[in-house]
């Protein structure tokens, strides 16, 4: 079947109507196996591909939102109405980080290469202020902005979702809601990994939420939830509708803003409804980075993936990274140097550019990068407290330090801590029949966020308040350090490492990639991106592969459990590496433009994300 509509713009009513009979599902599981070490070392890619289909692809953290979101685009809609659709069933399907009352962030490239970038970031209350989270001797009270009602954002994925579709949907935004609203009341059944959280989660969310009973597995006697159990949310499937129908206005508005904002007075949360009312989502110039013959388009500040994402190019550039190896200890040592000092300049310039300047263009210039380049050894580790932000030094470079990287140390004492586990964030990719594609990552901050359920309305709160500075030189939850640039202001986003990327090969679409994991999300994105272009893995292998992370504090390189032979490992410490190893390290949902046009979805194989294809012809065998 030929698309005859094919060449219309994205959101282009004409034609979309004709696909609905057309596209058939097949649905197949994405999930590929891990990468031992020594696989890792050798060059056995490019045979071991995902779920492929020629007419459109949803990868997501559940199968039950990617199933939804590919039964968008099989009934016609185009990759903006699966997003709708995807980010609706992830706040059912998969609620310790799907969301209605989180916020997120979204790279769209429409068929004709025009791209779009959407930020729908919580904001701070506008009675948030600078030392909220300090007592009266100025210490950070532990936990008070990552539990509870004062750690929750004004949240903006729904106005997120709104405008996206508003812009460029072609379905009627309930359509959109159908398959969420049903999810909820009806129910589905729980994976392992989601019974294990549910269980382990139960008397905290008891502890900040007396009387409600939400996520309780009040079906069982030992009331413990086991994989298979249904889940079904009555609360949560009376909001979708009224979303669904009012669309913004069954959020912002109403009887879910009502029981929000009772939320924030029984818990002395500073979410007002003037706040609520006063959010939007705004769009933004996406961060364009070249590289080779590819063009990454991520996101920008308030997010400060896409521009940790171009410096990370701009070091590694010059690298001979294909023939170093995979994972080998000269590639980690590089890339680990590249990192730290990456992550250096994070904490220092980046924040909410309508609060802050932000040196964009700078951090991401060649010349920059050169400059930083200079004092990367190939046998020595630069220990944490040489490495500096190199701005300034970079300005002055000519007149006042030739010979340095502008790494003078560590401008003030910092809690060294190793970070938590958490890749409670998530990530979707979704690319339609025309060749419309949608990269998204969606989060409430920590698992279920702030672990606060607004009370009748059936979904979580956010803690996204963390991803401020409480204090400079304190490390929120990721182990992440910052400085003015984002401490907390009323109405002001917080920094996000998010780090939603779509690539262009020559011009045309080749790869959409994303991932939740906190501070990692920008080394998983990177490496994904990588194991594609200089290792020539396919894209189930590029993400299925293991991955490593420094982010300058803690001074360490973090290893996926099983990632490194011990070989590379001995090698790294020589150098004055720390290592640790860690159990996973972000869910990377992603989807490759084959040579022939057709779509291969990768699946983290990490969590119980799913790749769900699209097919012109219904039953055709999966090749
Ligand atoms: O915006 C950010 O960078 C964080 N709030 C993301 C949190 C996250 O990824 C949690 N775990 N995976």
């Amino acid at each position: 079947m030929g698309l005859f509509f094919h060449s219309n713009a994205a959101g282009t009513r004409l034609g979309w109507a004709c696909t609905s009979v057309l596209l058939g599902l097949l649905i197949a599981a994405g999930a590929g196996s891990r990468f031992s070490p020594e696989g890792a070392s050798k060059n056995g890619y490019g045979k071991t591909r995902g779920v492929v289909a020629d007419a459109g692809m949803v990868v997501s953290a559940h199968p039950q939102a990617s199933r939804i979101g590919a039964q968008v685009l099989s009934r016609g809609g185009n990759a903006i109405d699966a997003m709708v659709a995807t980010h609706a069933a992830l706040a059912v399907a998969y609620p310790i980080a799907g969301n209605l009352g989180g916020g997120g962030f979204m790279i769209h490239r429409r068929e004709d290469g025009m791209l779009f970038s959407l930020d729908f970031r919580e904001k701070a209350p506008m009675a948030a202020h600078k030392d909220m989270y300090l007592d009266a001797k100025g210490r950070v009270i532990p936990g008070a902005s990552t539990v509870g009602h004062r750690s929750v954002g004004v949240p903006g994925s729904v106005m997120g979702l709104w405008e996206a579709h508003r812009r460029f949907g072609f379905l009627e935004w309930s359509v959109c809601w159908e398959g969420a609203v049903a999810l909820a009341r009806e129910g589905f059944p729980i994976t392992e990994q989601q019974a294990f959280e549910l269980n382990r989660q139960q008397a905290v969310f008891d502890g900040l939420n007396p009387g409600n009973r939400y996520l309780r597995a009040d079906h069982a006697a030992d009331g413990l939830w086991r994989a298979g159990d249904t889940l079904r949310q009555a609360d949560l499937a009376r909001t979708l509708s009224l979303i669904k129908d009012q669309g913004p206005g069954g959020f912002y508005a109403g009887p879910t803003a009502d029981a929000l904002l009772a939320e924030m007075q029984r818990g002395g949360g500073l979410i007002t409804k003037a706040d609520l009312e006063a959010y939007q989502a705004v769009w933004r110039k996406p961060i364009v980075i070249p590289y080779d013959s590819f063009t990454l388009a991520s996101m920008g500040p308030p997010s400060s993936g896409g521009v940790a994402l171009g410096q990370l190019l701009r070091l590694s550039e010059p690298w001979p990274l294909h023939t170093w190896g995979h994972n080998s200890s000269r590639t980690v040592h590089h890339l680990a140097e590249a990192e730290r000092r990456v992550y250096a300049d994070r904490a220092r310039y980046l924040g909410d550019p309508d609060y802050v300047d932000v040196p964009v263009e700078e951090l991401m210039e060649p010349a920059y990068a050169d400059f930083r380049r200079k004092d990367i050894a190939y046998g020595q580790a630069m220990p944490f407290d040489r490495v500096s932000a190199g701005l300034e030094a970079f300005r002055k470079a000519d007149a006042v330090r030739p010979n340095t990287s502008g790494n003078t140390g560590t401008e003030r004492p910092v809690q060294n801590a190793v970070p938590t586990e958490s890749e409670e964030t998530t990530h979707y990719s979704i690319v339609d029949a025309y060749g419309n594609a949608v990269s998204v990552t969606t989060t409430l901050n920590g698992r279920y966020g702030s672990k606060v359920f607004v009370s009748g309305a059936g979904f979580a709160l956010n803690n996204e308040m963390d991803d401020f500075v409480a204090k400079p030189g304190v490390p929120n939850q990721f182990g992440l350090l910052g400085d003015t640039a984002n401490a907390i202001e009323p109405g002001k986003r917080m920094l996000s490492s998010m780090t939603p990327t779509i690539v262009e090969k020559n011009g045309q679409l080749y790869a959409v990639i994303g991932s939740p994991g906190g501070s990692k999300i920008i080394t998983a994105v990177f490496q994904t991106f990588l194991n594609l272009t200089e290792y020539g893995m396919t894209m189930q292998e590029a993400v299925s592969a293991p991955r490593f992370h420094h982010q300058h504090v803690p001074d360490s390189i973090r290893i996926e459990e099983g990632a490194l032979a011990d070989s590379t490992m001995d090698a790294l410490r020589a150098k004055g590496h720390h290592l640790y190893t860690s159990s996973t390290m972000g869910r990377v949902d992603a989807i490759l433009v084959l040579p022939d046009g057709r779509l291969e979805g990768g699946a983290d194989p990490r969590g119980d994300d799913q790749a769900v294809g699209v097919y012109r012809n219904a039953g055709q065998a999966q090749p």
